[in-house]
């Protein structure tokens, strides 16, 4: 009778602590994310990262969904001009370096991996 009720118990704690993690972990995507950079050569892009020292994901999902591969899949359908994101990526590292702050490659051979 005991062992029943543990194991009533294991299975009780297993649905519950899957029901918690679907209901509260975001889905943040890849750590790391390996970015089309056409001939220039692909870039090694710290997802995680830049999540946690920017917090706002709107920061980059308000012009691109949350969704792997989409800025490649948007460009080849015309729907996103080619180096916009580009722009966005450089733009705030070049604001930020010009207020002396730590931030990210403003040079293209910093970023393009070849
Ligand atoms: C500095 C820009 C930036 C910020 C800020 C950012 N992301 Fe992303 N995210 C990207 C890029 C770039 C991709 C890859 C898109 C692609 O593959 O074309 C991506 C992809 C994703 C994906 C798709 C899965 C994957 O791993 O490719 C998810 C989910 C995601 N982001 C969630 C988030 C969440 C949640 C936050 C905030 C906590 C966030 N992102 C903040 C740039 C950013
Ligand atoms: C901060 C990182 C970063 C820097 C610095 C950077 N790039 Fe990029 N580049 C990207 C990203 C991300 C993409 C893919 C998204 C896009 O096209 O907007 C890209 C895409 C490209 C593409 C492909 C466009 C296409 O779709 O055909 C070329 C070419 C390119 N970059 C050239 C350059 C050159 C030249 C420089 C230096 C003047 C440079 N990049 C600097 C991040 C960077
Ligand atoms: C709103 C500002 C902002 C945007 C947008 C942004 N970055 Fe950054 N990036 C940063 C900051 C801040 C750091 C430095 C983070 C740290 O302290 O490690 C950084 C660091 C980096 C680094 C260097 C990481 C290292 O380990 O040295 C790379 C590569 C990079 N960013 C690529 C990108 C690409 C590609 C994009 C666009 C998809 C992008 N960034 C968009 C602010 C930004």
């Amino acid at each position: 009778m005991k062992s029943k009720a543990i194991v009533l118990l294991i299975i009780f704690g297993m649905v519950f602590t899957a029901a918690a993690m679907a209901a509260e972990v975001p889905n943040k995507g890849d750590a790391a994310i390996k970015l089309d950079g056409g001939k220039k050569g692909h870039i090694d892009f710290p997802h995680r990262n830049h999540q946690d020292t920017l917090g706002d994901c709107n920061i980059c999902h308000d012009i691109f969904p949350q969704k792997p591969g989409v800025i490649k899949d948007l460009k080849d359908q015309g729907k996103l001009k080619k180096k916009k994101i580009m722009n966005h990526c450089r733009g705030c590292h070049r604001n930020m370096a010009k207020e002396g702050a730590k931030t990210g490659p403003t040079s293209c051979g910093k970023c393009h991996v070849k």
